[in-house]
């Protein structure tokens, strides 16, 4: 028999905790996680290392947490900050009064994914005569073009890069635009390898055929532009390219905010229109959303326009050389160790490198480097593309940089020691020929298990739901092809994410 009047399971304690206890399991569960500060982290966060910017972030964020997006009527404050944030990335991306695109507009985001997802979101529904609508990127493109075709159900067409150059050859990317095609869309940089596409030349032959052109700007959009007055040689990408039509920049990467804000910015206000939801067709409130939530807090948005206004143009000038010595640092110990070579020589935010034929095994070396308190980003193989390893560098590196290549040295050599990562013999034939259909819970189980995934929910043993070295992990993944990936990583995620239905106290 249940007792109904005892439902605390899980974060509802009985007769609730302390506020001291309450921040106190916050901050003792934030003690696994990989360290956000202090520039050992080459994936997931950005960080500036500016004295003072989290306290005033912060404080930002409390005075908005409150406010809701929903109706910028009733909190004008968040409109007038999102006006401003969006004027500053307009700006700083070629538009705005004096040039070539003085008309631009744009709308805040809770991210990257969003904003793609509303750039493919607006291209499909300014041609509501188009029944099978598709669009067009380059097999390095962020995955969230994948979801957002997903979601709206627009087919993708992927154009795969060279390996060579690792950016699509503006004629594939032409030839695959058909009558259907609604956006074309390419990177700058791409995540993966953090190379700028040939933009001007997609843009080019997507307005010959009459179709827009997205630039996902989302990774880099902010660190370009600085990265240009420094004197690298950024090709054009922005709005003083004819032909593009959009672009998305992320403010909770390069522009050092906290996260949940990015911008998507049109051309113009008939370009950004039918990203537009209204519905009046209810009872209750009209409902008029330029982005997909519909409630959102202002605390992102007043914690971006907080960070913008303090660290200003020249700060953001001054992190971007930061940021490029610390590239330039990473690449020079990459060269130096024997069995590494760099994917792409870097012109961005990004190095990435993969092991040459005779190299270590990669995802050892990841976890070498892990346990040598680096935390790298592992990338898998991919059509003819090797696995790869990802850095991204922010400026809080710069201060790392002496430090990581005796470190990647010594990892290589103990990667060298540990050898490669030997699966079973059945179990990499089974990766091979298995479907995602075939996969049954038992055998999902049955991996999981193997691979030391998930721990298990019947114990109340404190093993972590990982292991420690992925590896094993890793390698097998990279047995499989995507669609098996992608089921696996369903699967195995799912795992993890169980409810927690301890009494709470
Ligand atoms: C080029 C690019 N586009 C889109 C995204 C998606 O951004 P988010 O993770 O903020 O949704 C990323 C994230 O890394 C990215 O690098």
């Amino acid at each position: 028999m249940i007792d109904e009047s005892r439902v605390e399971a899980g974060a509802l304690s009985r007769d609730g905790v302390s506020a001291e206890q309450a921040l106190d399991e916050v901050r003792r569960l934030r003690a696994g996680d990989r360290p956000t500060h202090g520039g050992r982290l080459f994936a997931y966060v950005y960080d500036p290392a500016v004295p003072g910017l989290d306290d005033l972030t912060a404080a930002a964020h409390r005075e908005s947490a409150h406010v809701n997006g929903l109706d910028p009527t009733a909190f004008p404050s968040l409109l007038a900050m999102e006006n401003a944030l969006v004027g500053a990335a307009g700006r700083l991306l070629g538009g705005g009064p004096g040039t070539s695109a003085p008309d631009v507009v744009g709308s805040v985001t809770s991210g990257g994914t969003e904003s793609l997802i509303l750039a493919v979101k607006a291209a499909r529904d300014a041609h509501p005569e188009i029944a099978a609508p598709r669009i067009v990127v380059p097999s390095t493109a962020h995955a969230a073009f994948a979801k957002a075709a997903h979601y709206l159900r627009v087919a993708l067409d992927v154009v795969p890069v060279p390996p060579e150059t690792l950016r699509p050859e503006p004629t594939a990317m032409a030839a695959a635009i058909g009558p259907d095609t609604v956006l074309v869309a390419c990177s700058a940089p791409s995540y993966a390898h953090g190379v700028v596409d040939p933009v001007v030349e997609i843009a080019a032959v997507a307005a010959e055929a009459g179709v827009r052109c997205h630039v996902d700007a989302c990774f880099g959009g902010w660190a370009l532009p600085y990265l240009r007055r420094l004197g690298e040689p950024v090709p054009a990408f922005d709005f003083t390219v004819p032909g593009v039509t959009s672009i998305s920049v992320d403010l909770h990467k390069y522009a050092y905010a906290p996260k949940g804000v990015s911008v998507l910015l049109h051309r113009d206000a008939a370009g950004r229109a039918p990203q537009y939801f209204a519905y009046a067709d209810w009872p209750g409130y009209t409902m008029i959303n330029p982005v997909i939530a519909s409630t959102r807090s202002g605390g992102p948005i007043a914690a971006a326009y907080a960070t913008l206004r303090h660290l200003g143009d020249a700060g953001y000038l001054r992190l971007a050389a930061t940021t490029r010595d610390a590239v330039a640092g990473l690449a020079d110990a990459v060269r130096a160790v024997d069995g590494l070579r760099l994917m792409a020589e870097p012109e961005s935010t990004v190095v990435c490198f993969t092991a040459t034929e005779d190299g270590p095994d990669l995802f050892v070396l990841v976890d070498e480097l892990t346990a040598r308190g680096w935390h790298t980003q592992p990338q898998l193989s991919y059509a003819d593309l090797p696995a790869s390893v990802h850095l991204t560098v922010t400026a809080s590196v710069a201060p790392r940089v002496a430090e990581f290549g005796p470190d990647l040295a010594a990892a290589v050599e103990a990667t060298h020691a540990a050898g490669p990562v030997r699966l079973p013999a059945e179990l990499v034939s089974l990766v091979g020929v298995l479907t995602p259909e075939a996969l049954t819970p038992e055998v999902v189980a049955g991996l999981a298990a193997g691979l030391g995934l998930g721990g298990d929910p019947n114990s109340d043993d404190t093993v972590g739901p990982l292991p420690e070295r992925m590896a094993v992990v890793n390698t097998l993944l990279d047995a499989a092809a995507p669609a098996l990936r992608e089921r696996l990583l369903v699967e195995f995620v799912g795992l993890l994410q169980r409810p927690d239905w301890s009494s709470g106290e």
